[in-house]
């Protein structure tokens, strides 16, 4: 009751030009949180095309590239996708040439202490790649695909990639080898079991991707029922590995909930939802192909993402109720995102949104297709230059803590000023128990200030606010933070992300089309306690 009473409520005065008094935004900042996600909520995909040609693993020796991971971390790493039920592990191949010099060159030291890929191997590897991506996109957009054969340096490069990040590494085994009588052969599954623990590589497990196309994509047909008893086999599998018996599966990493998909979820985990630890679905706003710049500023896109979740949530409520839900996979524009878009700033509001709205709606954890790879919604480019999304989700990461409150805004158009908040990161060293952050998305043509209440008037707010950099504007591949444009200082280190600390009092300014963060200190939230 008391609790009830102290209830104190956050409220944001905003206008525009000072003429509107301004809705006001409230939040609990008594009582528990609205929702609470995984420590690893934030976390990232290699697709499994990076090895369709499987020498283009090699180029995860890249310095540039480890740094940058590790700055994400701690997460998951998934590697999955399409390539996933089209690549086959053969424990007697030899590695490829690439695959073995990475190798062999991290073999002689601390397996961390990565010397680089060759140059000239990478240089080569790198000139390649443009081809390669344009092969992988077309295989995916004709869902024609090549089955490939992976060796144990494939697997070798890829958990070290992982393990050196600290991330831990998700696998994708192949669903689509069949046994005559239809079940799943899990002949090749073991193979690579068989080695994976020989080298005491501590992962978890997914099985299949998207089993709602595999007609499409294979010819295959695997209804929802077979599926779970696929995964029960899996699960009987892995408990005849000491290693393994209470190593994690996740799946099964469905499409988007469409009626069809919909129905094979539900069947799905009426026949193996037991044997799952996580429920994990696909998502994306759009196709990457058609995609306009209108669709990335759209606050009804966004919001269709609600409907998915809700979708998600009711089969699962209705089956295995109270199992973890997870965005297994999930972008801006499928197709390997659009070109101009899912590279640049704008691509930010898609990303952000979802962050906020996947954990307020009660997702454990978000898994962003690509860390690196093929197409354009990778964090990270072809030349190893971290993107827009990848800054925004550095920021994320170091700023925004597990716990989420329950925040209003009431008179305003909630849909292009969206705001949310969670306890602060109680990692952060600059931060302390009960410091709250705030973000927030501009999506008007301009500037909109808020400004905090009278009874958090007297607070210090660090602002943490991103814009683009460049001619290109919202276009741009390039973003500041306070007015520093964000880059590496070098291969190993990231920079510092410095706030703008605002004197008390102050309103937060949001100009057209911009997002930030905003670090209330002491505003003694008693859930962040
Ligand atoms: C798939 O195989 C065909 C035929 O061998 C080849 O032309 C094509 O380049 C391959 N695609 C990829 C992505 O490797
Ligand atoms: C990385 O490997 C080491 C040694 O096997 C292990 O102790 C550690 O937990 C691993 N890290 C992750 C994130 O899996
Ligand atoms: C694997 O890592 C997880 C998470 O770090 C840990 O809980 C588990 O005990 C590890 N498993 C083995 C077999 O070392
Ligand atoms: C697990 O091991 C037992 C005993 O070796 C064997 O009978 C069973 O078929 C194995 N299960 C799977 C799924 O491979
Ligand atoms: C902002 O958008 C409104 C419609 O929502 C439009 O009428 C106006 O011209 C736009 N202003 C600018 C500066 O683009």
């Amino acid at each position: 009751m008391l609790l009830l009473l102290l209830a104190l409520g956050l409220g944001l005065g905003l206008g525009q030009g000072g003429a509107d008094p301004g809705p006001e935004l409230s939040a609990a900042l008594r009582g528990p949180p609205a929702a609470e996600v995984s420590a690893a909520f934030l976390s990232l995909t290699l697709d499994a095309s990076l090895a369709s040609a499987p020498q283009y693993i090699a180029l995860l020796g890249n310095h540039k590239l480890r740094t940058l991971a590790k700055g994400l971390s701690p997460g998951f790493l998934r590697f999955g996708g399409t390539n996933t039920d089209f690549l086959i592990f053969d424990p007697t191949k030899d590695s490829t040439l690439e695959e073995r010099e990475l190798w062999e060159l991290q073999g002689n030291q601390d397996i961390c202490e990565v010397r680089s890929t060759p140059f000239v191997l990478e240089e080569q590897l790198l000139i390649q790649w443009p081809i390669q991506e344009k092969l992988i996109l077309e295989e995916q957009y004709w869902k024609k695909h090549n089955t490939t054969t992976i060796t144990r340096s494939t697997l070798d490069i890829l958990y070290n990639f992982a393990n050196c990040s600290e991330f831990q590494l998700v696998f994708g085994l192949n669903v689509l080898l069949r046994k005559s009588n239809s079940q799943w052969d899990s002949s090749n599954a073991q193979l690579l079991l068989d080695y994976c623990a020989s080298q005491k590589y501590n992962m978890s497990w997914e099985l299949g991707n998207e089993p709602n196309s595999f007609r499409k994509k294979s010819g295959i047909y695997i209804d929802g029922f077979q599926l779970g008893q696929d995964f029960v086999h899996l699960r009987h599998l892995l408990s005849n590995y000491s290693f393994y018996r209470n190593s994690k599966l996740y799946g099964p990493d469905v499409g988007q909930p469409w009626k069809k998909t919909q129905k094979l979820l539900r069947s799905f985990l009426k026949s193996g939802g037991k044997v799952i630890d996580s429920v994990t679905w696909h998502h994306y706003y759009v196709n990457g192909r058609t995609a306009t710049r209108k669709d990335f500023l759209s606050p009804e896109v966004l919001d269709t993402f609600i409907t998915a979740i809700n979708n998600v949530f009711q089969i699962v409520d209705g089956t295995v109720p109270g199992k973890k839900v997870w965005l297994g996979e999930t972008s801006s524009a499928y197709g390997g995102g659009a070109p101009r878009l899912s590279n640049t700033y704008v691509a930010g509001f898609m990303w952000l949104d979802k962050l906020g709205l996947s954990a307020k709606l009660g997702i454990d954890v978000v898994m962003r297709q690509v860390f690196f790879g093929a197409g354009t919604y990778h964090l990270v480019d072809q030349n190893f230059e971290p993107l827009p999304d990848y800054w925004l989700s550095l920021l994320y990461k170091k700023l925004v803590g597990t716990k989420v409150l329950h925040v209003g805004l009431k008179g305003a158009d909630q849909k292009k000023l969206r705001v949310y908040l969670h306890c602060t990161n109680n990692h952060h060293p600059k931060y302390k128990e009960g410091d709250v952050t705030l973000f927030v998305l501009n999506l008007y043509n301009v500037t909109k200030r808020l400004q905090l209440p009278y009874y958090l008037s007297n607070k210090h707010i660090d602002e943490y606010l991103l814009l683009p950099h460049g001619k290109d504007n919202i276009f741009s591949r390039s973003i500041q933070l306070n007015g520093h444009v964000l880059r590496m200082v070098d291969d190993k280190t990231l920079p510092t992300l410095n706030e703008k600390p605002l004197s008390p009092g102050s309103m937060l300014g949001l100009p057209a089309f911009s997002y930030g963060f905003y670090v209330i200190k002491n505003a003694k939230a008693t859930a962040c306690i």
